[in-house]
């Protein structure tokens, strides 16, 4: 049969994450700084919270926009830590992952041609579900020079009539890039007279390590203008649980919920139920694995640059995005090399924007024996390909 892919899709790059780890399976003694999720598995309490809901029966879809109890908790949490009220009935819409609400806010606010700001590097899915949208993704790129940060001048000259939406991810996943509040707050104001929705990715926002997050909900006027999106994966070491949040004006989550109620239906029940455990009793285990993460960014981050691979410290999230421009190979030439010879998977960090042919993205959510270990693999790999 001919295929009859519809060009959007036919069109699409795969992902630069999930192509190259193809080649990791089936490969023995690989470590892996690929995939970027915790290495921890989900607290205990969590776990159980899930066991005792599935003894109790609780199989059965829920209402499509999220058990009352865990949206409740969101509104509670946020406003306990931030001081920000979001109504449970009508602002606050429980996902599929923040990977869905993502999509929903795509779908539901794009029409053909509207543009969306986007920082470069940035997460893999951003320019895609732009696309898929039919809108144009405008791009900012940031550099090592500016710690990969934005400026409130990068910001104006992008800025368009067409412009529906910007989209920030702090920390940002690759570079570990965050925001003080000064300096989020010079970010905003840039926005203040514009009439533009900001979308604000901040899933990894309690594993900042070097001051307090800023939720950009916080800051003057950005509350009713923006869609704040969170959820459990990183912070909770959840990613297969599968919830995420989005929290927002009343028309947006409607307008989103009417999408997710077509598609999804809900996000699963058991999930859900683990989130209310999650926000009620488990932030401790966030703390301590936050610390651990601390501990091992700083070995890592100065053993990379001990060996020669120039890295910025990243302020959070779980990810260094190195520079490997000294060893004169491109992006996914090296993370092949280094596979086969080394066996340490890496991401090339053309998977994350076009202009980084000379970076690559490392993972630290592993062990400290793993990342020695792989420091050791990388430094000897460098050393053969400067001779
Ligand atoms: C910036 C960012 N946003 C969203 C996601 C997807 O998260 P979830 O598991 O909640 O769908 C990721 C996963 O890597 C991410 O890095």
């Amino acid at each position: 049969m001919v295929k009859k892919i519809s060009d959007k899709v036919q069109f699409l790059k795969p992902s630069g994450i999930r192509e190259f780890f193809d080649l990791v399976i089936g490969m023995d003694d690989v470590i892996s700084l690929g995939v970027g999720e915790p290495d921890f598995t989900t607290p205990w309490n969590i776990i159980e919270s899930a066991i005792y809901s599935f003894e109790n029966g609780y199989t059965s879809y829920t209402s499509n926009k999220g058990l009352f109890e865990l949206r409740n908790e969101i509104s509670k949490n946020i406003k306990k830590r931030y001081g920000i009220h979001y109504n449970p009935e009508t602002e606050i819409l429980i996902t599929v992952g923040v990977s869905e609400a993502n999509d929903l806010a795509m779908r539901a606010l794009l029409n053909k041609g509207d543009e969306v700001i986007i920082h470069e590097p940035c997460y893999v899915a951003y320019e895609p579900l732009i696309t898929l949208s039919d809108g144009k993704a405008v791009i900012i790129r940031t550099s090592p020079a500016n710690g990969f940060k934005l400026s409130p001048g990068d910001i104006k000259k992008v800025l368009s009539k067409k412009t529906k939406a910007i989209l920030f991810n702090y920390p940002c996943n690759p570079t570990g890039a965050s925001y003080t509040k000064k300096e989020l707050s010079a970010i905003t104001n840039a926005l203040k007279d514009r009439d533009i929705i900001v979308m604000s990715d901040e899933i990894y926002g309690d594993l900042t390590y070097d001051f307090e997050h800023t939720p950009i909900i916080t800051l003057p006027g950005m509350k009713e203008k923006t869609l704040y999106l969170n959820g459990f994966s990183k912070a909770y070491a959840m990613t297969g649980w599968r919830i995420g949040y989005a929290c927002g004006p009343e028309w947006l989550i409607a307008a989103m919920n009417k999408v997710h109620q077509y598609t999804m239906l809900c996000a699963p029940i058991t999930g859900q139920i683990a989130a209310i455990e999650a926000l009620k009793r488990s932030y401790n285990s966030v703390l301590e694995m936050k610390n651990e993460y601390r501990r091992r960014r700083n070995l890592f981050i100065s053993g990379l640059n001990e060996i020669g691979l120039e890295a910025h410290m990243p302020e959070g999230a779980f990810y260094s995005f190195a520079s490997i421009k000294k060893t004169n190979m491109d992006s996914k030439t090296f993370a092949k090399k280094l596979l086969h010879s080394e066996k340490v998977a890496v991401v090339p960090g053309t998977a994350f924007g076009e202009g980084y042919d000379d970076f690559i993205r490392m993972c630290y959510a592993t062990s400290t024996d793993k990342l020695k270990e792989a420091l050791l693999r990388i430094g000897r790999f460098i050393k053969r390909a400067g001779k």
